[in-house]
């Protein structure tokens, strides 16, 4: 009998490996579930944890439906997989048109509310909880959002925290968000700042969250954070005492469009490559989930344009994305010779700066509430 070796085979003590998980091709495709089993240790609910998919739709914000998430999480705690719970505190999915018209105060008790009814609901069946996300607009002042128009983004982030300590005392708690993967963006500068007065606050935050949804033709802002960038990055948030995990990473390809195909697929190697090599030698780092694993299953299709930007390709067959993933779990676990600390991508595929700064680099100077990827899509 062939034993192929797979990715979660190459992890460390204390290293995870996951992957954005949906419930619709879980129940409809039995090679998706398998794949995840055999790879994988670890699961996110790609979107349905949130709070407006949690709400069962037009009985306003009291009456939960956690039928779909249900489903993920106790298949995943049938297959011996950890949970990573993604997210509590979100502006973008959350019930608008019931909280838009509520005064500061009630939209506290429905935030307080909806935190403890979710993390009492999966009570040590979810590890860790994104307990915020993308609080930051892209340069790195808080994003203007239904919650911050009456709740200052502070006080609100400290709050739900403590509730989720509360709630779950034995989850771990993160804070996560995107484009904070480069150690001197100034997205990261703040939101080191930031995560530096809650945790002397004593605040009770654990972990960060760095979503890695990485675009190989992107330039300036938008360029993939380079292998010792990000090194710097998890090394200066474990000096919070934070533990840090990607979690969300993908690697688009198809804006490298000037290149024939072997030439973005050596970029996408490249990125995969040199981001696990790097972070998985950190000690602070706990591990990396993948935003799906298959091309067949990917937002990027629908948030920004068709893409390739995963492990497997449409058909689950393995990509040389999958191998380069593997060779840098490999050369980490075999603490082979470090990969060059190169501080700039190297590589015929790195697209040269814009003289000009691009339209939506002009546009992170504005504190907007849209996540990056709603800005990058226009
Ligand atoms: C996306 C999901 O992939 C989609 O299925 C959903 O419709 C919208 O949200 N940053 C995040 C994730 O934190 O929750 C987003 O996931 C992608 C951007």
């Amino acid at each position: 009998m062939t034993t192929t070796t797979t990715l979660k085979s190459f992890l460390g003590r204390g290293q995870h490996l996951g992957t954005a998980v949906m419930p619709e091709p879980l129940i409809q495709d039995k090679s998706y579930g398998e794949l995840i089993c055999s790879e994988f240790d670890t699961v996110c609910v790609e979107h349905h944890l949130k709070w407006q998919p949690l709400l069962l739709q037009g009985r306003g914000e009291h009456v939960y439906d956690f039928t779909m998430a249900d489903l993920v999480v106790d298949w995943a705690q049938s297959k011996g997989l950890q949970v990573k719970g993604h997210t509590l505190v979100w502006h973008v999915t959350s019930p608008d048109i019931i909280l838009k018209d509520k005064s500061p105060q009630q939209l506290r008790e429905a935030i307080r509310r909806h935190i403890f009814t979710t993390c009492g609901h999966f009570n040590g069946r979810v590890k860790s909880w994104d307990v915020v996300n993308e609080a930051l607009a892209p340069d790195g002042s808080f994003a203007e959002t239904l919650f911050t128009s009456r709740i200052p983004a502070m006080e609100l982030i400290e709050d739900a925290f403590k509730w989720a300590r509360a709630a779950d005392p034995n989850a771990e708690l993160i804070y996560n968000d995107n484009k904070v993967e480069c150690v001197h963006a100034e997205k990261s500068m703040k939101m080191f700042s930031m995560l530096e007065s809650l945790k002397r606050a004593h605040v009770p935050i654990d972990g960060v969250g760095l979503q890695a949804h990485f675009d190989a033709a992107g330039t300036g802002l938008k360029r993939p954070a380079t292998p010792g960038s990000l090194r710097d990055q998890i090394r200066r948030l474990a000096t919070l005492g934070l533990r840090v995990n990607v979690s969300e990473m993908d690697v688009r390809i198809a804006k490298l469009d000037n290149l024939d195909e072997a030439t973005r697929v050596q970029a996408q190697c490249d990125i995969y490559y040199k981001a696990t090599a790097a972070c998985y030698r950190e000690p602070a780092f706990e591990g990396m989930t993948f935003w799906g694993f298959t091309d067949k299953h990917t937002w990027c299709d629908q948030f920004y344009w068709k893409d390739t930007p995963l492990l497997f390709d449409r058909d689950y067959n393995k990509k040389p994305a999958y191998f380069a993933i593997q060779d840098a779990l490999k050369s980490v676990r075999d603490n082979a010779e470090k990969v060059k600390d190169d501080n700039e991508w190297t590589g015929s595929w790195v697209p040269q700066s814009p003289i000009a700064s691009s339209q939506s680099e002009k546009r992170a100077k504005v504190g907007e509430a849209l996540p990056d990827w709603q800005l990058e899509a226009q």
